[in-house]
């Protein structure tokens, strides 16, 4: 096995939730994906579109209500030997989590126990995480947790004594970004870790990202309603509607030639249209229920482009270009041929 191998493939995973005694809804459907050792992929897509669902059924988090009825997801250890994430027991489970892939989860700033320290926060964890090669002593942990805020640029004598509510929405983002790296994992799934914060902050934690990937080489999952920061921090972007990936590409396919109408509405969504007002263009109606999906191709009801077809036929996602399966640009729409967004219509922001 080469170091090209990806870390982690997913193919056809469907999630759905039990939504009552003997009814279910589909909330992620038809997901295949390689994710590649240091490679950084962002999952975007309006709320409920499926995000949060499926970062934490790649790491076998789902809640009790949420089960995998079809699927697979494959992960390289750190040793090179392989293993399906889904049929791994409790056990394997405790090893995989933490050291091998680690979650920051969706408004996580606010799941610090606020009765406890951060320090307390960081001796657990790794006292949770001991293996038989590696018991924690006191010292290693204070070392450890020390070393730990210093890569995300915290004071460790300011922050380790402090409670959580003692330090500010960007602190406790970076305590708990380095939370996640205590066990040096190799996958690193971040859901909105950034959304809570005002642009400055935003601007500093993506910043510390980069850093930290590139020092530390592990591959990223990060999750975003915001295309504009997906573009900035992903080598792929994936947009999601309705609980299916619809287009996937690298950073500059999808922002500089999207060929889904989602993907070019989210885009126009967040920069403003020429005009002396900067006025942003919204996708018009809203998300549909998983209860009930329209027929055809999800987006239809809401697509300036649908045609006839649109509403029978389910769009698969298919390669637009010829650079090979994991690299390529992918829509799934009938009619993306037709797309042809232009950042002339862009103001200058
Ligand atoms: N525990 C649950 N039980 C039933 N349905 C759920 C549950 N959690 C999520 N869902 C449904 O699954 C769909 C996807 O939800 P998910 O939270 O994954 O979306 P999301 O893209 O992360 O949204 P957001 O941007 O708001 O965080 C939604 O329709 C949601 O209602
Ligand atoms: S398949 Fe049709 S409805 Fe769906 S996104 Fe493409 S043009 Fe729009
Ligand atoms: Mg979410």
């Amino acid at each position: 096995m080469s170091d090209d191998s990806p870390i982690m493939s997913v193919r056809d995973l469907q999630i759905n939730y039990r939504t009552g005694k003997r009814s279910e809804v589909v909330a992620v459907r038809d997901i295949n994906f390689d994710l590649y050792p240091g490679q950084s992929m962002a999952l975007v897509g309006e709320s409920g579109c499926g995000k949060t669902t499926l970062g934490l059924g790649l790491l076998k988090l789902l809640p009790r209500m949420g089960h995998v009825p079809q699927g697979e997801i494959v992960y390289r250890r750190k040793d090179g030997t392989e293993a399906n994430i889904l049929t791994m027991d409790k056990e394997e489970l405790r090893r995989f989590r933490w050291s091998e892939a680690a979650m920051v989860f969706q408004g996580a700033m606010n799941a610090f126990n606020p009765v406890q320290r951060i320090g307390d926060h960081f001796a657990d964890t790794l006292k949770d995480h001991a293996t038989a090669q590696q018991r924690w002593s006191k010292k290693d942990i204070a070392e450890r947790s020390e070393e730990l805020l210093r890569m995300v640029r915290l004071e460790p004598a300011r922050v380790l004594p402090s409670f959580p509510h003692e330090l500010s929405g960007g602190m406790k983002q970076r305590a708990l970004i380095a939370l996640a790296l205590a066990l040096n994992p190799q996958v690193l799934v971040l859901d909105e870790p950034t959304t809570a914060l005002d642009l400055l902050t935003q601007r500093s934690i993506v910043e510390e990202l980069h850093r930290l990937r590139a020092e530390l080489g592990f591959s990223m999952i990060f999750i975003t309603h915001d295309l504009g920061l997906a573009a900035e921090l992903a080598d792929r972007v994936s947009t999601m509607y309705a609980g299916r990936i619809i287009e996937t590409g690298t950073a500059d396919d999808i922002f500089y030639n999207p060929k889904h109408p989602y993907t070019e509405g989210l885009i126009k969504a967040v920069l403003p249209v020429a005009g002396d007002l900067p006025e942003l263009a919204s996708i018009p109606g809203s998300p549909p229920s998983l209860a009930s999906l329209p027929a055809g191709c999800a987006f239809h009801p809401r697509c300036s482009y649908a045609k006839d077809d649109c509403r029978s036929a389910t769009p698969e996602l298919e390669s637009l270009t010829d650079r090979g399966s994991d690299l390529s640009h992918r829509a799934a729409c009938l009619h993306s041929h037709r797309i042809n967004f232009s950042r002339e219509v862009i103001a200058s922001v």
